[in-house]
């Protein structure tokens, strides 16, 4: 593997409270990212995400530990060289952060004019970032007369005038419907593919970490309690925080209230069984659905599941009602378990 562009090592945060202890935001975090992909980090508000991402532009410094950018401890650069890392990390917050009195082209070029680019520099460079984002038409429109997704925009062009290879997004698209959500999520993804930009996405909804994100960072009370790559974590969630994400975007594991209503109605025998995980083939999972309850005369009813394409297979589960003699089912069990993982549903 090449050297990570952004390496966390022991990076600590605590902020200091006037009395008592303080609040550790970011508690001894280890985290390599390496170049080029689209990092998620998600987590409940409060869980240090903010803190941790803000440490990789040095808006906040570590009390402890380090963090290297490009090669950078971010705690021994002088002013100027917080400058120049400043210029390479490009930052686009919830609430757009955008300068009211100046237009679209204005905010886009403000980074530009900061860096001392001259007129015509800045005028050619704002053109074709507005071209990138679809904006060359609302050059001069005022901020308070675009939509939340056209703010969303100016302030991604606005964070790669300076063409940072690093960009970080905070909450992006907390404020945003789900349709304008998915436009900015698009955009994000074509400057990570066509502009090769390391791209990390704050977030607490999987669902953006699902639509664009390869990798994904679970934080809880400081700390990182999972990561991996997005689709094995969709499909072997393995601490209780990270099921909980994953299934609230499934919705393929029915709740405890779901299951009672489905025992009522469903006297056979109710199990949940896997599609997709690592280690298993695409299509596994359901191929063996497909065949084996047939193969010992058990009656299969798919009673509730979700299944979704991440990376390009399937992932999630399917709970099915077995019906058949005991010993056929126990057996019709057995060789789907031998298959994919499968949980026993009944009381
Ligand atoms: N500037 C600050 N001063 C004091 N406490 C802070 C500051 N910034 C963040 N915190 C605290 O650190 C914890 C993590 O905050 P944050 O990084 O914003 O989490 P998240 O982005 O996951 O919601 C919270 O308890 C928050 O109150
Ligand atoms: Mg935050």
């Amino acid at each position: 593997m090449t050297a990570p562009v952004i390496s966390f090592a022991g990076a600590t945060r605590t902020f200091a409270a006037r009395r008592g202890p303080g609040v550790t935001a970011v508690d001894d975090v280890d985290l390599d990212i390496a170049e080029g992909g689209i990092t998620g980090v998600i987590g409940w508000s409060g869980a240090g995400k903010s803190t941790l991402v803000r440490m990789i532009n040095a808006l906040e410094l570590p009390t402890a530990g380090t963090v290297t950018v490009r090669g950078r401890v971010t705690s021994e650069l002088s002013e100027r060289g917080l400058a120049e890392l400043r210029g390479e990390v490009g930052m686009i917050f919830q609430q757009f952060a955008l300068m009211n009195s100046r237009t679209v082209a204005g905010n886009v070029g403000y980074p530009l004019a900061v860096a001392g680019r001259s007129r015509e520099q800045r005028r050619a460079r704002v053109a074709e970032l507005l071209e990138f984002v679809g904006l060359s038409e609302l050059a001069g429109r005022y901020p308070a007369r675009l939509s939340g997704g056209q703010k969303q925009r100016v302030g991604i062009a606005r964070a790669l005038a300076t063409s940072p290879s690093i960009l970080l997004a905070d909450e992006a698209t907390s404020a945003l419907d789900p349709e304008t959500t998915r436009e900015v999520l698009a955009l994000l993804r074509r400057v990570n593919r066509e502009l090769g930009t390391t791209v990390v996405v704050i977030t607490h909804e999987m669902e953006v970490v699902a639509e664009i994100c390869d990798r994904v960072v679970v934080m809880e009370q400081g700390t990182v309690i999972e990561d991996g790559a997005v689709y094995d974590v969709f499909a072997a969630p393995s601490h209780p925080a990270t099921r909980r994400f994953v299934h609230g975007v499934l919705q393929d594991v029915p709740s405890d209230e779901t299951l009672a209503r489905l025992r009522a109605r469903h006297p056979g025998r109710l199990v949940t069984v896997a599609v997709g995980g690592p280690g298993s083939g695409a299509g596994d999972a359901q191929d063996a659905i497909s065949r084996v309850p047939a193969a010992h005369g058990v009656r299969a009813t798919v009673v509730h599941g979700g299944i979704r394409e991440l990376a390009e297979r399937p992932v999630g589960s399917l709970t099915l009602e077995l019906t058949g003699a005991d010993a056929a089912v126990q057996a019709c069990v057995d060789e789907l378990s031998r298959a994919t993982r499968v949980t026993e549903r009944t009381a």
